[in-house]
């Protein structure tokens, strides 16, 4: 890696200060790059060479780094304040604003991250139905707290860290994603125990899985029927598949919904929306849901702006164009090199791999098949060409990537895939 390198003592000075090199266990394991600068859809590495971004910060950057019309709005808005303790006017347009957008909810709670909302989202459905079980899905990922964290091999979940005990997962069920007839088998044989289904509507986390037809609905229809209560967790599919979501793009509705990443603009904000009798036990104190930050000035000004400007601009439309020519354009030279690429997912979100086997993954025993640790060795290739991608195999677009961006991905993917077949 030393030809892409920036500036070793900055890697020598974060090797100092922060545990792995990182901030956070989700960058492990650590590379040699140190990032200057991002706009738009690319990076800059600090000898000002630029990288079109597809990782866009796990997701958040979905407007490009950097994005005017948010950022001005709350530097505006911080000139007034930033952390009040109390309600203000901003937080409460700001909270309409989210539930114009997701258009099922009828209220929301802000937090500051994914995990949290996640974690409050199953507190809520625990305090609701007094009941234990929550049904989730193997290979997703509902954030990193004690309780939620899994580790997975094929379709079975075990404790991923030192310090999470063993009897933080008794109170999951794991099952496989898109298989509806497990789920009907758990609910027929502990209904009256199941407080909640939790799921990615579409799986990010692990490849790009789609549901399969039915999958959702009948989902929607045994937490209907049982009384439990279904969260979409749509932290990185809100904002990002519709402007309402997973919800809106596959025509099902929750109980409760996560938001987070896309939601602020890049800045640091989540989401718990829901159902209003669901949501008034935070009110009346019954359900906890607490937090120093929730809706400061700046989460707020943040979540206001970037709802407006993806309601007046509706860049839905150029999204998917711009996905879909980056998709086939990614297969194409894949063919054209003779590379056995799979591809798969939606044009905003979707996973590159490669695999032998055309069939869609459809759950986390299927991607496992695919060859993920070529392609996450790969990364580095595309890394050296000028692409930042995820080692997972995701690809996010954002709303300003444009025709400059594709000839330049287009062309750096076929210079990084050459390289990487002629070392086989
Ligand atoms: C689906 C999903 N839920 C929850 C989380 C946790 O969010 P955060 O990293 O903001 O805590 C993530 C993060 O990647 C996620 O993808």
């Amino acid at each position: 890696m030393a030809d892409r390198t920036t500036d070793p003592t900055w890697t020598e000075r974060a090797a100092k200060v922060l545990p792995g090199g990182v901030s956070s266990n989700v960058r492990l394991p650590v590379n040699d790059m140190v990032f200057d600068r991002g706009e738009g859809p690319r990076l800059y590495d600090l000898d000002g060479r630029d990288y079109v971004d597809y990782l866009l910060g796990q997701g958040p950057a979905f407007m490009g780094h950097g994005h005017p019309a948010v950022n001005e709005a709350v530097s505006k808005a911080v000139t007034k304040g930033m952390v009040f303790g109390a309600q203000h006017t901003l937080e409460i347009e700001a909270t309409e604003k989210l539930l114009g957008a997701i258009g099922w909810a009828d209220m929301a709670r802000l937090g500051v991250s994914g995990s949290e909302s996640d974690h409050g989202a199953l507190r809520l459905a625990r305090g609701a139905t007094g009941r234990r079980l929550v049904i989730r899905f193997a290979g997703l990922y509902h954030g990193w707290y004690d309780t939620v964290l899994m580790n997975w091999q094929g379709n079975t979940g075990t404790v991923a860290s030192k310090g999470q005990l063993e009897h933080n997962l008794a109170d999951w069920l794991v099952l496989p994603y898109n298989d509806l007839a497990a789920a009907k088998e758990a609910f027929a044989q502990r209904g009256d125990e199941i407080a909640a289904v939790i799921l990615e509507p579409m799986v990010c986390n692990s490849g790009a899985l789609l549901p399969v037809p039915g999958f959702l609905e009948g989902l929607r229809e045994l937490c209907t029927d049982n009384g439990s209560v279904l969260i979409f967790d749509e932290v990185i599919t809100g904002f990002r598949l519709a402007y309402g979501g997973a919800a809106q793009r596959f025509g099902v509705t929750p109980d409760l919904g996560v938001y987070g990443k896309a939601l602020a603009g890049g800045w640091p904000v989540s989401a718990l929306a829901g159902r209003r009798d669901l949501m008034e036990l935070l009110g009346t104190g019954e359900v906890n849901h607490s937090g120093t930050f929730n809706a400061s000035v700046m989460a707020a000004a943040a979540v206001d702006a970037t709802m407006d400007w993806l309601k007046e601009n509706d860049p839905y439309p150029a999204l998917e164009e711009f996905g879909t020519k980056l998709k086939d354009g990614l297969a194409e030279v894949g063919r054209r090199l003779g590379a056995n690429l799979h591809i798969q997912g939606l044009p905003m979100a979707f996973h590159v791999s490669f695999a032998d086997d055309d069939a869609p993954a459809t759950d986390n025993a299927s991607l496992a098949t695919l060859d993920l640790a070529r392609y996450a060795a790969f990364t580095d290739d595309l890394a050296e060409a000028g692409i930042w991608v995820a080692a997972r195999g995701i690809y996010y677009v954002s709303i300003t990537h444009g025709q400059a961006e594709l000839d330049d991905t287009l062309e750096r993917f076929e210079q990084a895939l050459g390289k990487e077949l002629a070392r086989r």
